[in-house]
């Protein structure tokens, strides 16, 4: 059985005004009924996990209980980090969970809650080809074939492209993140996969990652648990040991500089809905490249997304190109949609008040 790892710690800001600072994407119902956390929990369940465990923070937690009994998982484990340390301290925490209930050959597939997976047989397939490489040791992450020079994923280089049968592939290099020029490098030499940001692995196994790796987590992470308290139907880590890890992605303190990586090709139309270009793909849109959602009504417009989250907010576009306009009852964004990743900049500035 595979422990589902669920980290739903992050804030979206890039798709601001849908993700809002206490309520962020992963838990709005971005594309449908469910949000995506419940997407990902859905996906994360049947014979071949375990309940999952949840990594949340102290704003986050009610949504993440509610959303997961919402959707017929109460039993979900919440575990409450209680300061924001990144993703590395949350995944390493799973680990010593998973190792103290399962021993050290639990499998972990961590995975994040802000992501669209439409094929889930092609998800599940590899899910099983990663077990499989898990099981001798590997730190297995999932490859996706990159089709632009994105700079908000990690790349995996990989020895030989995927051969169509799905098995494991040597990463020989983690690179999170690159600037655009190498990201650009990276596509072009064909021998890069995107990260999909999903890992599995033996707990025991990514605790000696740490170990090896990023030692100064440890200690903390260790107290953090052994020093932390049941509450009601939560795990609540002590403040004090948590406050004293580093803080760092999982991407950086760990898989750059492991050794044993793999990368399982995914091959499920994965996508991060980072900002709202991803969405508008998302949500399939014309020939013309139309998409909508909610009381909309477009005319003539090409190459835009339109969208509306009041019931009674009737948004009407004419002539539009180009354009992402997104209107909720209390912030209405209109914005070129080659420039949708600046949202974030835009949010800090409207937070600072500028
Ligand atoms: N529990 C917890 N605690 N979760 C967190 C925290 C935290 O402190 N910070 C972020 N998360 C959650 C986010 O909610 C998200 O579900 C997931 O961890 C990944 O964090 P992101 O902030 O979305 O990472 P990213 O998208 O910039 O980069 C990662 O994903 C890319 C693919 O989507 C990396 O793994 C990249 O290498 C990868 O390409
Ligand atoms: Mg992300």
């Amino acid at each position: 059985m595979i422990h589902p790892v669920i980290l739903c710690g992050g804030s979206g800001t890039r798709l601001w005004p849908s993700s809002r600072k206490g309520y962020p994407k992963q838990f709005a119902p971005l594309l449908g009924e469910d949000s995506l956390y419940q997407a990902t929990l859905r996906r994360l369940t049947g014979p071949r996990f375990t309940r999952p465990l949840v990594m949340t923070n102290e704003e986050f937690r009610f949504l993440a209980s509610q959303q997961a009994a919402g959707i017929g998982l109460s039993d979900a484990q919440v575990v409450v980090e209680p300061c924001l340390r990144d993703t590395a301290p949350a995944i390493l925490v799973a680990a010593l969970i998973v190792a103290q209930d399962d021993g050290d050959d639990g499998l972990m597939l961590v995975a994040p809650s802000d992501h669209v997976i439409a094929d889930l047989p092609g998800f599940l397939h590899a899910v099983d080809r990663g077990a499989e490489a898990a099981c001798s040791g590997a730190l297995v992450t999932f490859g996706v074939t990159p089709d632009r020079p994105e700079t908000g994923y990690g790349y995996l280089e990989i020895a030989r492209k995927p051969d169509g049968t799905g098995a494991a592939l040597p990463v020989s290099s983690f690179r999170e993140k690159p600037d655009a020029a190498t990201a650009a490098k990276f596509l072009e030499e064909g021998t890069y996969l995107w990260n999909a940001g999903i890992f599995l692995f033996r707990a025991a196994d990514v605790i000696a990652a740490f170990e090896a790796h990023a030692p100064d987590l440890v200690a903390p992470a260790r107290a953090a648990l052994d020093r932390g308290r049941e509450d009601l139907n939560l795990f609540r880590l002590d403040p004090d040991s948590y406050a004293g890890s580093p803080s760092i992605s999982f991407d950086y303190a760990v898989m750059e500089k492991a050794g044993r990586v793999s990368a399982v090709p995914l091959d499920c139309a994965w996508s991060d809905l980072g900002a709202w270009d991803a969405i508008w793909a998302a949500e399939a849109p014309d020939p013309k490249g139309l998409a909508t959602r909610g009381p909309v009504t477009a005319i003539d417009c090409s190459d835009s997304y339109l969208r509306s989250e009041e019931p009674g907010l009737q948004l009407v576009g004419l002539g539009l190109d180009g354009v992402v306009a997104v209107a909720m009852r209390d912030a209405v964004l209109v914005a070129d949609k080659s420039r949708v990743q600046e949202v974030k900049g835009l949010v800090s500035t409207l937070r600072a008040g500028g």
